[in-house]
């Protein structure tokens, strides 16, 4: 105790000398540098002052203005951070200014949300977003995103979540990029760019987060929290690519994940957080653990208490402390045993002061009242949200072109997503609302306004009830084509929603074979927030649409594909099992000890119903032969792939050519492909487009160790197309 308050006394002498009798201390002096003004402010700070700032509490959902005041009142005005759980900035003012006026030394709070896919103009969940091919697209959703949020109070996103998930069972696998680490990578940099802009301080620009730092999406048969075994070699080729293309692309902070890495919990690993993300990497930022997670080492069987976890977790790298009050709590009693310095603690507060000055906070601590009818659900928001969606759907099967719907003037619209808005907008819906999204038989309306349409909603998702069948059956008979929307609850995917099995409930299914007995073509919408075991339903159907959860615009991208406004031109970022008994299946697997039919499952496929990278498109895409510019490349050289794409079809298209990089023979086994390159481009009816891969072998071909120390070995490499044609050439 007789420490602190000496501390305390040289604190305050230190800015009385430091601070000019004549203006502001330096670290209000916005002309100054950044890294001055912390300095300065760091130098003034007491302990509990800077202990403090390595926390976060909630504030929020507090609709009525009256009792504003009890809310604030109840939040320490030192307080580091507040996950915003309100929709309005008039409650984060007025915390803000507790906060500048009711504290010694005046420092914002940061003020964070979980806005991960939109914030009220909800936009398709990642995993679609990643099958659209598209991140200058998700960069203006993003970019959409962080300004409804900052116009609400919000400076900080947890987001993008960059997770690499094999494992459709675990229920986040909705939240991030999917399997493929190079796109996921290829999202994070975009989606981390659309947040924060080119000026953190600019106006409508927020901080990004990436999470869950780190193997989150290994979690053990699926299920959320649990332990991941993850090997060194794993964690650099597998889990780390995707949040290292974020701190490159220049996040500004990283959360930790709950998951058990190999015996170590990631919110108190050293290596990777300290040792990877803040000394190998640089991360311009701060680490904050995810809800609850620093208290969780106790349950995770790594501390003995809240006191040991809190030394842990700090002495591992983490900088802020989500919620569970453990840093509070500790933090100042393990500086007072010495067990942490002062020191450390600097280094930790550093980083978040030093993102709360780049965002512009101590000078502009207010957000902007302005009215709701300015700032969310702008027409230009839903519209890019529209553009996403269109192409993020992917087509997964359209038996005699039976899509688009053309001609058919009766259309039965049947089953349980036909009137639904909610569950469009997925599991993580920040504030949006089920009032905003636009429902597929609204959708439908709007875009077949000719058309006779029956609707039925038939079922519902899981329930026993048949009743509504025969109604639907009536329909089915009544019309030219069925369009069959079925599909997922948005609660089913999300956190702490792991699913022993990816089939719809049965009613789902049964539905869909009565509809199939009625001799009508059958179209099937799918909406949901993972990959579902269709080998049943794929047999039924005549066409096979997956929307995944598109947001705000779902029923207009859906009417829209159905009608062939829009072409379908997703591909999948994540592989579909032919059934889960394949789980885990993913397409850039090591290659087996054994060819021919040996280890193969002896009862079924072994291949996936439908594999990472496939979709339709209503277009016929020809590919020519692939062409290298040469047989040979040297390091530091370059060699370059082409093929020429005809589309052979009387409707413009757009179409993703993805490459792949194979190395049959490595000191670390490569997995049999891997993903290097994408690209996508309309393609006008009857026209050919050339599309290049200039292969940069230190860039495209090393792979890391499992240090992540890059690796460039000389020898074969093969170069591949999605369609399997592949060359052959040398690393010299
Ligand atoms: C949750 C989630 C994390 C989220 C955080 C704050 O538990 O795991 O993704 O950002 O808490 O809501």
């Amino acid at each position: 105790m007789k420490k602190t308050i000496i501390a305390a006394i040289i604190a305050a002498a230190t800015a009385a000398v430091a601070c000019d009798r004549n203006s502001d201390p330096a670290y209000k002096d916005a002309s100054r540098p950044v890294d001055e003004r912390v300095a300065d402010l760091l130098g003034r700070m007491t302990l509990e002052e800077k202990i403090m700032q390595l926390n976060q509490y909630t504030v929020g959902d507090n609709d009525n203005a009256n009792n504003i005041g009890e809310a604030v009142a109840a939040i320490p005005a030192t307080i580091g951070s507040l996950i915003y759980m309100s929709d309005d900035a008039v409650l984060r003012n007025a915390t803000q200014k507790h906060a500048m006026e009711d504290s010694r030394l005046g420092i914002p709070i940061l003020f964070g949300y979980d806005v991960i896919h939109g914030y009220r103009t909800i936009a398709p969940i990642p995993l679609a977003q990643a099958c659209s091919r598209n991140p200058e697209l998700v960069t203006k959703c993003a970019s959409n995103s962080a300004a409804e949020a900052w116009s609400s109070g919000i400076d900080w996103t947890f987001s993008p979540m960059v997770d690499i998930a094999h494992d459709p069972r675990w229920g986040r696998v909705a939240e991030g990029y999917g399997e493929d680490p190079y796109t996921a990578s290829v999202f994070s940099a975009a989606a981390v760019r659309g947040y924060q802009g080119d000026d953190l301080s600019a106006p409508g620009n927020i901080a990004s987060c990436l999470k869950h730092y780190i193997g989150y999406g290994a979690s053990e048969a699926g299920r959320d929290y649990v332990y991941t075994e993850i090997s060194r070699q794993s964690l650099w080729d597998t889990y780390l690519p995707s949040f290292k293309a974020g701190v490159e692309a220049g996040a500004r902070s990283a959360m930790s994940a709950f998951n058990n890495i190999s015996g170590t919990p990631a919110t108190a690993n050293h290596y990777t957080l300290t040792e990877v993300m803040k000394n190998r990497w640089k991360l311009n930022g701060f680490i904050v653990s995810d809800w609850d997670a620093v208290k969780q080492l106790v349950t995770q069987g790594m501390a003995a208490d809240e006191r040991e976890a809190a030394l842990l977790a700090f002495k591992a790298g983490l900088d802020m402390d989500m919620v569970d009050n453990v840093y509070c709590k500790c933090l100042a009693s393990l500086v007072e045993s010495g067990d942490i310095s002062e020191r450390e603690i600097d280094e930790s507060v550093r980083r978040i002061l030093k993102l709360k000055f780049d965002l512009g906070l101590f000078d502009h601590p207010y957000t902007d009242i302005i009215p709701d009818s300015e700032r969310i659900l702008q027409p230009s928001a839903r519209a890019d949200a529209l553009a996403l969606a269109s192409e993020s759907m992917v087509l997964l099967k359209n038996e005699d072109a039976l899509l688009p719907l053309k001609g058919q003037r009766r259309i039965a619209l049947v089953g349980p997503l036909v009137d639904d808005r909610l569950n469009l907008l997925g599991s993580w819906l920040g504030r949006g609302k089920a009032e905003d999204a636009v429902t597929v038989r609204e959708g439908m309306n709007a875009e077949f306004a000719n058309a006779d349409i029956l609707y039925s909603r038939a079922c519902d998702f899981e329930n026993d009830d048949r009743g509504g069948f025969a109604d639907a059956v009536r329909a089915a008979r009544a019309s030219d084509v069925v369009v069959y929307c079925m599909g997922e609850r948005n609660f089913w995917s999300g956190e702490n929603a792991s699913r022993s099995t990816i089939s719809l409930p049965a009613v789902q299914e049964e539905l869909l074979k009565a509809l199939k007995a009625t001799g009508r073509p059958v179209v099937v919408v799918i909406t949901a927030g993972r990959p579902l075991d269709l080998t049943r339903i794929e047999k039924d159907a005549d066409a096979i649409l997956y929307a995944w959860q598109l947001g705000v615009e779902g029923g207009n991208a859906i009417a829209g594909a159905l009608s062939g406004k829009f072409n379908p031109s997703g591909k999948l970022a994540i592989t579909f099992p032919y059934t889960q008994g394949q789980i885990p299946i993913y397409y850039n697997r090591r290659p087996s000890s054994r060819t021919g039919s040996q280890g193969l499952y002896q009862d079924i496929t072994s291949e996936p119903l439908y594999p990472y990278g496939y979709g339709l498109s209503y277009s016929d895409f020809v590919y020519g032969d692939m062409t290298l510019s040469a047989e040979n490349v040297s390091r530091g050289g370059k060699i370059t792939a082409s093929v020429d794409v005809t589309n052979d079809s009387a409707v413009d298209g757009m179409e993703t050519v993805q490459w792949f990089i194979s190395d049959p023979a490595c000191t670390v086994t490569r997995p049999v492909k891997e993903m290097r390159h994408f690209e996508k481009r309309l393609i006008k009816a009857g026209t050919t487009e050339t599309f290049k891969f200039e292969i940069d072998p230190d860039k495209d071909l090393a792979f890391v160790d499992d240090d992540g120390q890059p690796v460039l070995e000389s020898g074969e490499f093969r170069v591949s197309l999605y369609n399997g044609d592949a060359k052959v050439f040398f690393l010299k």
